[in-house]
């Protein structure tokens, strides 16, 4: 089967890439191969190329730039994601389509589930949450995989921004009042090709690693298992500044749903990013 990537230079495409690259005739299209803004031009590769399975990662994931610029953040995470579900639904392909945990306004003590009503509190996360409404009316079997957290693909994610500031300072601020789950994206490329192999479809599927945690907790564990003590993390709140995103302070994201389509649990977050740190070291 051809598989077709977008975003397929960013964290999580190219974990699609590697994954699928010897399994299936794989097309990963970063933004200069195909920018999703353009419909015609998206409209035009996927009946070219005639994919059997289109795996939707582009998007702006920079949520202040969002804030920022929010007629782009629309445009890219809103009528991009619409134009790749018309697009694929067109080219008769399956879509899987990759959304946030930021479509909800995070003050529910308990996870969401994937049928709670989104109430997102930045451009971004509204961005994404109509991004989903219009994929599903373009493409009703498309697959939607709410996602948080991530890690283990990008030269810029939250570990390596935490491992590059104790190289310049000897206490890291990082906020106490943040709570997600942290995720390693290979867990979610693999739910995703589960999900889609059991047949699922024109569904929104809650994907993260189990547990939850702080922005502070998860800095202590990476400082830790990276032997990296001589720098001391130290809890601060978050502060609200103009131009600068409202990061929800809870979003935990219900995974009850995928034991009850056949899937295992999600491993926990915890040891998950401890093995993925061990992996780290032993590989610098
Ligand atoms: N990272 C997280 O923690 C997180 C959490 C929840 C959900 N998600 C979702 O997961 C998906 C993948 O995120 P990621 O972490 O892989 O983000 P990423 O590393 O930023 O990758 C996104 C890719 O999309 C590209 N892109 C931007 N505008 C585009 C356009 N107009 N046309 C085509 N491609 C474009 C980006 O290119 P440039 O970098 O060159 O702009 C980038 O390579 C996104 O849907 C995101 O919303 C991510």
């Amino acid at each position: 089967m051809k598989v077709l990537i977008t975003g397929g230079a960013g964290q999580l495409g190219r974990a699609f890439y590697q994954r699928l690259r010897n399994k299936a005739d794989v097309v990963a299209c970063g933004k200069d191969q195909l920018d999703v803004t353009r419909e015609a031009e998206v409209r035009a590769r996927l009946a070219e190329e005639q994919p059997g399975l289109v795996i939707h990662c582009a998007a702006l994931t920079d949520v202040d730039q969002c804030e920022r610029d929010p007629e782009h953040a629309f445009r890219i995470n809103s009528h991009g994601s619409f134009h790749v579900a018309r697009s694929a639904a067109q080219a008769k392909a399956d879509l899987i389509s990759i959304s946030s945990d930021y479509v909800f306004s995070a003050y529910s003590s308990t996870p969401y589930q994937p049928d709670s009503p989104p109430s997102p509190l930045s451009v971004y996360g509204a961005s994404k949450w109509i991004g989903e409404q219009l994929t599903l009316q373009a493409h009703p079997r498309a697959l939607i995989v709410r996602t948080a957290w991530l890690y283990g693909g990008h030269e810029n994610d939250f570990i390596e921004k935490i491992v590059a500031r104790t190289a310049l300072q000897r206490t890291i601020p990082v906020v106490d009042d943040q709570i997600g789950s942290p995720t390693y994206v290979e867990d979610v490329v693999s739910y995703c090709l589960r999900l889609l192999a059991s047949g699922q479809r024109g569904r929104v599927f809650h994907v993260t690693n189990k547990g939850s945690c702080s922005r502070y907790e998860m800095a202590k564990v990476i400082i830790e298992s990276l032997q990296l003590e001589e720098a001391a993390i130290e809890p601060v709140k978050t502060v609200r500044q103009p131009g600068i995103a409202v990061r929800p302070p809870r979003t935990v994201l219900g995974l009850e749903q995928l034991p009850a389509v056949g899937l295992p649990e999600p491993a926990h977050w915890k040891p998950t990013l401890i093995h993925y740190l061990q992996e780290r070291r032993q590989r610098r």
